[in-house]
C-alpha cells in the first residue's frame, strides 16, 4: 500500500477527487478497523484539500463523540439535533452550509471556520453511525461536487462502524 496520495496539481476539486476516491478505496481494502480507517480518511481529504478541519464523531449513545480528526483541536461531544453535526445526525442528511453565522445553533469549535459540510455515515439498518465533518475558513466553499464525493466516501467507511 502507498503512503503516500499521488494527486494532479490542480484546483478543481472534481478532479482532485477522481484521483483521491480510488486512493482512498485502497486504503480501506486494507484495514478494517474503523478508527485506522477513519484516520487515514481524515489525514488524505485534509492533505488534498488543505481544509481547517476534517474529522468524524462517532454516534456513541445519546451523543457525538469526537473521533479522529486532524486540525485545531475541537468539542468532544454534541447531543443529537444539535449543532450541525447532531442536526446531521438527527435528519440522517447531507448538510452543506454556505455560512455558519447564519445556521441556527451552530457550534463554533473555532472562530475560523465560516462554511461547513457534514455527511452522515449510514448503517445497514439505516441508522447513523458516525458522521464525517469538514470546517473551511472561505465562505461557502462545498458545493454538491463535495456533497457527492464526499457521500461516496462514507459509504465506503460506514461498514466498518458495525
Ligand atoms: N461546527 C460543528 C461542531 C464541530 S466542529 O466544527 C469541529 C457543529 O455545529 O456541529
Amino acid at each position: 500500500m502507498s503512503e503516500r496520495l499521488v494527486l494532479p496539481t490542480t484546483n478543481d476539486r472534481a478532479l482532485l477527487y477522481e484521483a483521491l476516491l480510488p486512493q482512498v478505496e485502497a486504503l480501506l481494502a486494507h484495514e478494517n478497523d474503523p478508527v485506522a480507517a477513519m484516520a487515514n480518511t481524515a489525514a488524505a481529504l485534509h492533505t488534498t484539500f488543505a481544509w481547517h478541519w476534517v474529522g468524524f464523531y462517532r454516534v456513541i449513545g445519546e451523543e457525538l463523540v469526537l473521533g479522529p480528526f486532524q486540525g485545531p483541536i475541537a468539542c468532544t461531544r454534541i447531543a443529537r439535533g444539535k449543532g450541525v453535526c447532531g442536526t446531521a445526525w438527527s435528519e440522517a442528511r447531507t448538510l452543506l452550509i454556505p455560512d455558519v453565522e447564519r445556521f441556527p445553533g451552530h457550534i463554533a469549535c473555532s472562530a475560523l471556520s465560516r462554511s461547513e459540510v457534514v455527511v452522515p455515515l449510514i448503517g445497514a439498518d439505516g441508522t447513523v453511525r458516525a458522521v464525517l465533518d469538514i470546517d473551511s475558513t472561505a465562505l461557502d466553499d462545498f458545493t454538491a461536487v463535495d456533497a457527492a464525493a464526499l457521500e461516496r466516501i462514507c459509504m465506503m467507511l460506514a461498514p466498518l462502524l458495525g
